[in-house]
Parts: C-alpha cells; sequence; structure tokens
C-alpha cells in the first residue's frame, strides 16, 4: 500500500517539476512514508529520521518530511523540538505537497494531517519505474474497525475509485509492457463504485477482460466480505490468479468477537471450503497475531488447529501491538512478551512445516512462471512465481524477463520451489468461462 501511494506522491511532485534521485545525499528534498500498523514499524522510522540527522549537517538546506499513517499520530512529536522534520503529511493530503515542501524551503514547518471523505487520488496516473508487476490502488480506507487496527484512524473512511478510473490506468500498464497488477485496498472487497454500482467481483472482472494475458491479483480481503459472486468471478477467469490472501487472525471464537471480526471460526471454514470447491486449484495465505489481549492457551491451541485444518500455503504472522486510540489498547496488554514470543515461534514452526509439505508435494509437477527478475540470492538464477503465489526459482538460460514460461518443479523448501525449464508454450490463459 505505501509503494502504490509513494508512487502518487511522486507523480505529484512530478508535476510541480521535482524529479527523483536514486542518490540520498544529493537530494533536496527527502520524504519518508510510514506505517503505524505495529510498534517496531515506527520504531524503524525513528531510525531513518535519526539517519537524516547526519545529511543535514552536510545539507542544511534539505527538507525532511513525514508522511503516510505516523503522520497523525506523531505530528506533535514529530514536530516539536525534533528540528529534523519539516513537513508532516497525512496519506490525505498529497496533493498539497508541493505546497509544503515550497514553505519549507523558505524556512516555513508544515502540517498537514486532515483525513478525507472523498480522496481517492481517481485522477493522479501514479508515477511507475516500468517494470512487470504493479499495484493499483482501487479503493483507502477502512471501515472494519478490528479492534487491534489503527487503520480505520490512521487512514480514514472507505472510499473507492471509479470502475473505468482504474481500468484506464491499467490499460495503460499493459500498453507499457506490464505483465501483472495487484489492485490493493485495505480491505479490497469492499470496493464500491457508487455511480456505475459496481461491486468488487464487478471491478475484477473487468481488468481480467482488458487482456487474457494479464496476470490479476488483489489484496487484502476480509473474510465476511468474500462473496460468492467473487469467488464465481476468480473462478470463472483464467487470468485472475488462483491465490486468496484471506486473515483470520485468530482460531479462537471468543479471541474473534474481542477482536471485533465480526465471524466465527465455523463461518471462516466454510468460507474456506466453498472457495476450494469452487477453486480447486487454490492457494491460500493468511495474517495471525499472536497476543492478543487476554488470550489464553486455550485460544492460542485453537488457533493451531485452525491452522493445521486449513493447510495454509503461507502466513504473515506478527506479535500483537498495542495501538493508541483502538478498542483493544483498553483492554490491556495482560499477555507476557515473553508468551507472544513463544506462541508466535509455535506458529511461525507449524506453518513452515506445512508449507514444506504443500511445496514438496510440487515436486514433479510442471507450472506456469511469469519471470519478475534475478533471484536474490544468485546472480545465475531468474525468479518469478506461479498463479497461485508460489517464488519459483531457476537457472537464467534462455529465459528472458516478462516471460511466461512453463517450469518442472525439482525442488522445494518452505518458502520457495526450484524448477528447470520445459519446452512446452506456455499458455496464454483463456480469459473467461462464465
Ligand atoms: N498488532 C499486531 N498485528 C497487527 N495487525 C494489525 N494491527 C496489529 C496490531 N495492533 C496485523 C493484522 C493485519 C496485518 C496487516 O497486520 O494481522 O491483518
Ligand atoms: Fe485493520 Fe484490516 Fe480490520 Fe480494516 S479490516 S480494521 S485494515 S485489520
Amino acid at each position: 500500500m505505501n509503494v502504490a501511494d509513494s508512487e502518487v506522491v511522486l507523480s505529484v511532485l512530478d508535476s510541480a517539476g521535482y524529479v527523483r534521485t536514486p542518490e540520498l545525499g544529493r537530494a533536496d528534498v527527502i520524504l519518508v512514508n510510514t506505517c503505524a500498523v505495529r510498534e517496531n514499524a515506527e520504531q524503524r522510522i525513528y531510525g531513518r529520521l535519526g539517519d537524516f540527522r547526519h545529511i543535514r549537517k552536510s545539507n542544511p538546506g534539505v527538507v525532511v518530511g513525514v508522511l503516510g499513517c505516523m503522520a497523525e499520530r506523531l505530528r506533535k512529536d514529530l514536530m516539536a523540538s525534533d528540528s529534523s522534520v519539516d513537513i508532516v503529511v497525512g496519506p490525505d493530503e498529497y496533493r498539497r505537497l508541493p505546497e509544503l515542501v515550497d514553505q519549507a524551503i523558505n524556512g516555513e514547518k508544515g502540517i498537514a494531517v486532515r483525513l478525507s471523505r472523498v480522496e481517492n487520488y481517481d485522477d493522479i496516473v501514479p508515477l511507475r519505474t516500468d517494470g512487470i508487476s504493479a499495484w493499483v490502488s482501487v479503493m483507502r480506507g477502512c471501515d472494519k474497525f478490528c479492534t487491534f487496527c489503527v487503520v480505520p484512524f490512521t487512514r480514514g473512511r472507505e472510499r473507492s475509485r471509479s470502475l473505468p478510473s482504474v481500468t484506464r490506468e491499467i490499460a495503460g500498464l499493459l500498453e507499457r509492457g506490464f505483465r501483472e497488477v495487484t489492485l490493493l485496498g485495505q480491505n479490497v472487497n469492499s470496493y464500491r463504485d457508487e455511480d456505475g454500482n459496481h461491486d468488487f467481483a464487478d471491478l475484477l472482472g473487468s481488468v481480467a477482460h482488458l487482456d487474457p494475458s494479464l496476470r490479476v491479483r488483489f489484496t487484502t480481503s476480509h473474510p465476511q466480505d468474500m462473496s460468492d459472486k467473487l469467488i464465481a468471478t476468480i473462478a470463472a477467469h483464467g487470468n485472475i490468479c488462483n491465490y486468496i490472501h484471506l486473515p483470520v487472525q485468530s482460531g479462537s471464537d471468543r479471541i474473534l468477537r474481542l477482536m471485533n471480526r465480526t465471524y466465527t471460526r465455523r463461518h471462516y471454514l466454510d468460507l474456506v471450503e466453498r472457495i476450494r470447491r469452487q477453486i480447486p486449484q487454490v492457494s491460500l495465505s493468511t495474517d495471525i497475531i499472536a497476543g492478543f489481549p487476554t488470550e489464553t492457551d486455550i485460544d492460542h491451541q485453537q488457533t493451531l488447529e485452525l491452522i493445521r485444518d486449513i493447510e495454509y500455503d503461507g502466513a504473515f504472522t506478527f506479535k500483537y501491538s498495542p495501538r493508541e486510540n483502538t478498542k483493544a489498547w483498553h483492554m490491556g496488554d495482560d499477555v507476557p512478551d515473553n508468551v507472544k514470543i513463544a506462541r508466535l515461534n509455535e506458529i511461525i514452526d507449524l506453518q513452515r512445516r506445512i508449507s514444506f509439505r504443500r511445496n514438496q508435494a510440487m515436486i514433479g509437477q510442471t507450472v506456469e512462471v511469469l519471470i519478475e527478475g534475478s533471484s536474490r540470492k544468485s546472480a545465475e538464477d531468474f525468479s518469478g512465481r506461479t498463479d497461485t503465489n508460489k517464488m519459483v526459482v531457476f537457472p537464467k538460460g534462455q529465459s528472458e524477463i516478462g516471460q511466461f514460461r512453463m517450469f518442472r518443479i525439482e525442488q522445494a523448501n518452505s518458502a520457495t520451489l526450484f524448477g528447470s525449464p520445459v519446452e512446452t508454450e506456455a499458455h496464454v490463459p483463456i480469459a473467461v468461462n462464465e
């Protein structure tokens, strides 16, 4: 989400005549886009701001700005005695950046942190570097108010872009050679184009129709809004990826209620069953929080049991981090840190074993991969992903970035598949089957 927002910021600044520099030391303006979802994200920003102090010593005129979700929460801290920050701009005020930067150049600090009910940057074309895969923000904000989550406070109410504006933007990306888009929203399935009366399934279908060889992904889905129509849309389009990120957060009904997640374990399991029935090859991942207030060992065991029952392909796991303003903040933070860590490690361990088993089961299968670039670990290898979002690493050979190519899986660990090319045509996914 922040990568996508930074591309909006770059576009706003580009229109005002600024250019991006890859060298921090040469920048006249340094902006950091922040995340407030957990405390360690915030700590990292403080570390970065410390680094900028050195830069200011050698370049006293530099303008330093803090953007994004930390802005509202920390504006007082950031602006007070801490002279290393000149401007603080919340997620709905990026249009004002040129004006605020100009003022800061003239020595005036600036704050713009108002949240908006309507701002969706619909008319701003994000400034992206050419590539294979692009993030496309389709809605902003969140109305779910999960009791642990700061997002509804930092990013405000839900609002969606119009369907034609999203498809127009993606048509432009196709012309520039992008092969994959990920439609983004904090709660992407509650997307709603009021004028055209379109829901998220309509949007997804329209994007998939643009080009049968464009891979379409989306994130993040709230289980409550995962409609049958949406599942059917994914099943019907060969180019909508068979991958759903479906955060469960906990396997305990008591904790789910305290979290205000609005579903029970039973609802969630039924939903997964419906999804798997209609999209048999689907790969599923989730988010899980360990150590929510009052979580007992029994609650934790229920989470482990749910993970075992579902057998996710992957999970993002977090230690509960109390956030000011949220309801859970007032529930106390009564699970001791060592218990949180132990539970988190148990969850990670279990999921790693499941991922390993599921990936091992793919050995011998032939899969289609969109080649994304050099492997992070080895310059001789490329990496890419299957439509089920599994990373595949393979020798560069005759392959090219941006190509769809078939690979036979030879080896696997819990995070990566290793393949060798198979000389059959990669089939361009057949678009519709409605
Ligand atoms: N503490 C820990 N994890 C959190 N998340 C959101 N808020 C918190 C918090 N206060 C996690 C949730 C969410 C993901 C993006 O971050 O699992 O799905
Ligand atoms: Fe936060 Fe996601 Fe819940 Fe919205 S749905 S409040 S973004 S965890």
